[in-house]
């Protein structure tokens, strides 16, 4: 299984994060790199097969990306993806041209025949929907290449020659709009000859023996924030080196309702060291009066770093920090092998004046699900595993204008029962992300006999695959009545509840 893994090469495609994802779900290792890691490098890290990806440019620019014609050489099954198709076609002999029209460019879903008898096709319907995003086309195959797949506009669809297991397709089957791209990626998988035996088990089992060797009889420091990333990591190192791990919780008292009792729980009776930093007095001194939301986050942020120093300090020296840095990240900052320092991870900055030898990133290879998947693994509970995006700032910034004690005690709660009732209806799967903010707006109401000048809380949940663009999620209106009625009369200085029905563009998921 070690050797089983897949190059994919960047040419600077949108989707090299999907192609990867895709890759992934079939069970199978890969790792997004530049398209020009030099060949040495690429024959080390021994794939079973190659990607090239995407890209936005022409194979006919003087200085478009190539790659080492090596790779050719390799003896490794490729597959070029439309940038890459059209590489993989002008290097072996075949010929890239620009559209000459409108109609020969295609954007966007397409009709494509295949040819089954391929096994890159192999089990795929003769013809059904590709998505497609190309100006350039190939006008002739290579030698050794047969066509296999046409579309109204592109005759050269798709190219291959099984002989040296070389394939290139013109639309993108990472994409969803592909109807039986995984298909096709599996396909590919097979001829590489891989068995899709990656699993958060072995991954376990090979990164605890890992971090033993590495961190030997040296200490860990870890900053819990009660995130999917930091626990899962504090388990798995808390697993590899026990009480030579140290994690720091800094509660600052910006979390949801029993959010703080449930992370130390989880924690208890790891054999690490937990120490819970309760500060929310500080944050909540550093945070009087402060309306605006960019200084919200410096606040908070830097108080975190503050606290999490003194708090360094007073428990001694250690050897090395560990991060909940994971894939996503190492490959929007550009896919190499150097260590990234990224930010502390919801909070934002790394600690200026505590010095370690070493910074340990043992979720580095995983996407955000496989951290997930690995977390149940290492038996965290579901509610923190499963735990939808929270912003480090935390409720700070779903209190709008100045925070105090009592907007806060009214945002945990309106967002605690609207959690509750979600969950009673059997809807938390209906929106990727949900909670209340607690507006800065005042208006009449009655109750009982009196009269009313209170806060409104706003209700946000959408859905979304990314957190780039959201739609909001369409609640039953029933569930929005229960949740409204529970929020008017069980929330003190809240008279109105508002369902937010805005999607991302144009505006935000958080308020502020
Ligand atoms: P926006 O509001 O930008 O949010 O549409 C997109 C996603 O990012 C989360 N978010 C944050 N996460 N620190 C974080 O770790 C932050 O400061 C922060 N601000 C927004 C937000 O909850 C949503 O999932």
């Amino acid at each position: 299984m070690e050797n089983e893994k897949i190059l994919i090469l960047d040419f600077g495609g949108q989707y090299r994060q999907l192609i990867a994802r895709r890759v992934r779900e079939c069970r199978v290792y890969c790792e997004v790199r530049p398209h020009d890691m030099p060949l040495s490098e690429i024959r080390a890290f021994a794939p079973a097969g190659i990607i090239f990806t995407g890209g936005p440019h022409s194979v006919y620019e003087p200085d478009a990306p190539d790659v080492d014609p090596g790779v050719f050489a390799l003896g490794v099954p490729i597959l070029g993806i439309c940038y890459g198709c059209q590489l993989l076609a002008a290097r072996l002999g075949g010929e890239v041209v620009p559209a000459q029209t409108d109609s020969a460019r295609e954007y966007g879903k397409t009709e494509t025949e295949f040819d089954t008898a391929s096994p890159l096709f192999a089990g795929l319907p003769a013809r059904s929907v590709t998505w497609m995003s190309h100006g350039d086309f190939m006008a002739r195959a290579p030698e050794g290449f047969s066509v296999l797949a046409r579309s109204a506009a592109c005759p050269n669809a798709a190219i291959g020659d099984d002989r040296r297991r070389f394939y290139g397709v013109q639309f993108h089957p990472e994409v969803r709009h592909t109807a039986h791209g995984t298909e096709l990626l599996r396909n590919f998988l097979e001829l590489c000859g891989v068995h899709g035996d990656w699993t958060m088990g072995s991954f376990r089992r090979r990164t605890v023996a890992a971090l033993r060797e590495r961190v030997g009889d040296g200490r860990v420091l870890l900053a819990l924030s009660g995130g999917v990333d930091s626990a899962v990591c504090a388990a798995l190192l808390a697993e590899a080196v026990g009480e030579r791990l140290t994690c720091v919780f800094v509660d600052h008292g910006m979390l949801r309702k029993g959010e703080g009792d449930a992370v130390e729980a989880a924690f208890a009776g790891r054999g690490m060291n937990f120490v819970r930093v309760n500060a929310q007095e500080r944050f909540l001194r550093a945070l009087a009066g402060v309306r605006r939301p960019e200084e919200k986050r410096k606040i908070i942020g830097a108080a975190f770093i503050r606290v999490f120093e003194e708090e360094s300090r007073k428990l001694g020296a250690f050897d090395f920090l560990a991060q909940g840095t994971i894939y996503p990240d190492v490959i929007e900052s550009g896919g190499g092998a150097a260590a990234v320092i990224k930010s502390h991870h919801n909070v934002g900055g790394l600690p200026a004046d505590v010095h370690f030898r070493e910074i340990l990133e043992p979720l580095r290879p995983l996407f955000k699900d496989e951290v997930r998947q690995l977390g149940r693994e290492l038996g965290l509970p579901e509610a923190l595993v499963s735990r939808q995006p929270f912003p480090g700032p935390g409720l700070a910034i779903r209190v709008l204008g100045p925070v105090t004690r009592k907007k806060l005690a009214a945002v945990r709660e309106a967002d605690a029962i609207f959690r509750e009732e979600l969950a009673a209806a059997g809807l938390s799967g209906a929106a990727d992300q949900y909670f209340a903010v607690l507006t800065d707006l005042r208006s009449v109401g009655v109750m009982g006999d009196g009269r009313s000048y209170d806060r409104a809380v706003a209700l946000r949940a959408v859905t979304t695959e990314d957190f780039m663009t959201a739609d909001w999620a369409r609640l039953p209106y029933e569930l929005l009545e229960t949740v409204s009625t529970r929020i008017v009369n069980e929330v003190p200085g809240v008279n109105r509840v508002l369902y937010d029905v805005t999607s991302k563009p144009p505006a935000t998921v958080e308020y502020e």
